[in-house]
């Protein structure tokens, strides 16, 4: 009976695989191209990847160091999600230029606007280079040994690679170091705004409709590349030329029905389907809970503060919105790991695991010290991540802490303009009294959960006087809540007045919690270290025991492409989700008493006389954004999807909250990625915003 379960199972695994999972890379597409094809693309693998001709990689890039952009013109136009640029759009937005919210149109290149910082990685080539990576390591090494020569092994190979070229190379370990990928990038520094729609289109439904689906957000924003006049990345200057690049989008207006073949092509950020059960465990009962818990608290607080004071609603939107984004993620995540009973899946395949490497002795003489070692690393990690979270969660999530203990450190005192803008920049979007009372909730969380008193020197105090009052003190006795003596006291640049900062009662409860915490970071690394080691030879031996698997590495924050089908799906018995929706939905969540579903008069206007043009479906209708099976993740925001034909349909910028465990494990009767429909977007630049002058210049059939 439990032999039967177990091979169940393993059918179910083999399933999926076989169903839409996967980030494969994209210079292997090659071994997808008869699957792919099968599924419905009608080009090439070399149409997509290709060292020797341009293909469709020209046109994808890294955005920034956490997103993915698309080039749509010849002169460098790109494509990204509004959340991506967000950062940008609100660094060039004043009370006079408020760009957040009323969007921004370069009616031409001379208002486009630059960027300092911010730049735009193209992918030149990429190939396997383990064994150079690895010549030379002997298994009598010591790993620091090991990891000394690969380093040597990869500045040399790093520094033929890119010799007398512009071009930046990396090498990335995958399949946790089983394997060596050698990037060679070109990376472009003159990126510059053209264009954004309001934050009310933008960011429509805010974080209430964030990770959900059915959903509305015109989630896009329009950059451009720039160049040197001969074509090189360059910093910015005004004599820059937009980028000429080697192969730019097509842009498709037919959009996509049910059951459509679409592939996405980006940078997913950070998977983890191989960790085993322990880890599983680790995450899904320990720190999701604790970090929805603690975010929970928080931000109740916050929004209760934003939903009555429009100035903080604007301080404390973009933190608001990152403390919700991974707590709704992790939600999402937990609810869909004990649906699929992923730690029991994990089990299972690790019986197997055991039965294998038991048939032979030399397998087990290799492999069968994996799992016990798992399970110790675990038991023993599990005390300190428990405590690293619990802190991150309140110490660090109380924004006066981390801000007070940055000047532990002499350097950052004795800096005076990195100092200033440090302190300026904290009090523009700073509200005492609501850190003070998310403060006074999370420690009282912490000394409730936690027994590691060493953070909390003043229990005795506290127990006495109450946290309320305690924090009540902290905060009014501590120099570090007051700007203006702050900032008088780092223009004098005294050192006396650095050893009384560093007896501020603010500082003294920080600085004990900021050391036990670093102590046990550096317990925590040795076990990283472990793990490491012990991920390579799971790998390894899980290739070995599945020969006939196809495996695809974990995310990277590297190329690759996914591909499935545009598709509905049940997220609750009873319930279907249909897979697209239209402006219809906006008009039906609009409420312009609620910040996130404001709906501007302009937009209105073009809903009710059905303005739509081109961009409209066949029905007349206009979509906003659409769903498939695309095994996609952080990182994939903004990345292009793509039809059969290899043109632009959509832009990816999110995941349904069922589906969020993708990370660890795919189902894809649940997993879906959410693109904004690539006619909504043109919809606005052309008819919303008048930028038609953008709309000519892409190619569009
Ligand atoms: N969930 C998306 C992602 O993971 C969008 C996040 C930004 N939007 C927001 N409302 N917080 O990045
Ligand atoms: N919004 C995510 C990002 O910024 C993409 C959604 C996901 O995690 O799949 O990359």
């Amino acid at each position: 009976m439990k032999k039967f379960i177990i091979i169940g199972i393993l059918a179910f695994n083999n399933l999926t695989i076989w169903a839409d999972e996967g980030m494969w890379l994209p210079y292997l597409l090659a071994k997808n191209e008869k699957d792919m094809q099968s599924k419905g693309l009608k080009i090439s693998a070399e149409d997509i990847y290709s060292v020797n001709q341009s293909s469709l990689k020209d046109a994808v890039v890294l955005f920034g160091s956490g997103c993915t952009g698309e080039i749509i013109s010849e002169k460098g136009l790109l494509l990204t999600n509004h959340h991506c640029g967000f950062g940008k759009i609100q660094s060039h937005s004043s009370l006079e230029h408020d760009y957040l919210t009323n969007g921004f149109w370069a009616m031409n290149q001379s208002e486009e606007l630059p960027n300092p910082g911010l730049t735009v990685t193209l992918l030149i080539s990429m190939e396997e280079v383990t064994d150079k990576v690895l010549a030379g390591i002997t298994s009598d090494m010591s790993v620091a040994q090991k990891n000394k020569k690969i380093e040597e092994n990869m500045a040399i190979i790093i520094q033929n690679a890119t010799q007398d070229t512009h071009y930046k190379a990396v090498i990335e370990p995958i399949y946790d170091g089983n394997q060596y990928l050698l990037y060679i990038n070109e990376i472009f520094e003159d990126v510059r705004l053209v264009g954004a729609p309001p934050s009310n289109i933008g960011k429509f439904g805010g974080d209430t409709d964030n990770w959900m689906w059915p959903r509305h957000t015109g989630d896009f924003s329009i950059f451009r590349i720039y160049t040197d006049k001969n074509g090189k990345p360059a910093p910015f200057s005004k004599d820059n030329i937009p980028y000429k690049p080697k192969k730019h989008l097509t842009i498709s207006l037919k959009g996509v029905t049910e059951n459509d073949f679409t592939f996405v092509f980006g940078y997913p950020g950070s998977t983890q389907q191989f960790i085993p059960s322990y880890a599983v465990e680790l995450i899904q009962n320990q720190s999701n809970p604790i970090a929805i818990e603690m975010r929970t608290q928080r931000l109740n607080v916050i929004k209760k503060y934003m939903n009555t004071d429009p100035l903080i609603r604007i301080q404390y939107a973009a933190k608001a919105a990152n403390i919700s984004n991974g707590w709704k993620k992790w939600i999402g995540e937990n609810k869909g790991l004990q649906r699929l009973d992923v730690i029991a899946q994990k089990r299972a395949l690790e019986a197997i695991f055991s039965q294998w490497i038991n048939q032979n002795p030399q397998k087990k003489e290799k492999y069968g010290k994996i799992l016990t070692n798992y399970r110790d690393i675990y038991a023993q990690m599990s005390p300190l991540t428990r405590e690293k979270s619990y802190f991150m969660e309140s110490f660090y999530a109380v924004e006066i802490i981390p801000f007070t203990n940055r000047f532990a450190n002499e350097k950052n005192f004795q800096n005076k303009e990195a100092a200033r803008a440090y302190i300026n920049n904290f009090f523009k979007d700073y509200n005492p009294n609501i850190d003070k009372e998310i403060a006074k909730i999370l420690f009282k969380t912490y000394l409730d959960s936690t027994d590691n008193d060493s953070y909390l020197p003043y229990k005795k105090e506290i127990d006495k006087i109450g946290i309320d009052k305690f924090v009540d003190n902290l905060y009014a006795k501590s120099i570090f809540l007051n700007q203006d003596k702050l900032l008088k006291i780092i223009d004098k640049g005294d050192m006396k007045d650095f050893q009384k900062l560093n007896s501020d009662p603010l500082m003294n409860f920080a600085s004990p919690a900021f050391a036990s915490y670093f102590s046990n970071a550096k317990r925590l690394e040795q076990y990283y270290q472990a793990l490491d080691e012990l991920g390579k030879l799971w790998i390894q031996a899980l290739m070995e025991m599945q020969p006939q698997k196809t495996f695809y590495p974990d995310a990277n924050l590297t190329l690759r492409v996914t591909y499935g089908h545009v598709k509905g799906y049940t997220p609750t018995d009873g319930v279907e989700y249909h897979y697209y929706t239209t402006i219809d939905g906006i008009m039906q969540k609009e409420n312009p008493e609620i910040y996130d579903y404001v709906v501007t008069d302009r937009l209105k206007e073009l809903y009710l006389k059905k303005d739509y043009g081109q961009y409209a479906d066949k029905n007349g209708e206009l979509r906003v954004a659409f769903i498939a099976d695309n095994h996609t993740t952080g990182g994939n925001s903004g990345s292009p999807v793509l039809n059969a034909d290899g043109h632009l349909v959509g832009i990816n910028f999110d995941r349904c909250w069922e589906g969020t465990m993708s990370d660890i494990k795919f189902d894809s009767t649940q997993c879906r990625n959410i693109s904004l429909d690539i006619r909504y977007c043109l919809f606005i630049i052309d008819k919303y915003a008048g930028a038609k002058h953008l709309i000519d210049e892409m190619s569009i059939n």
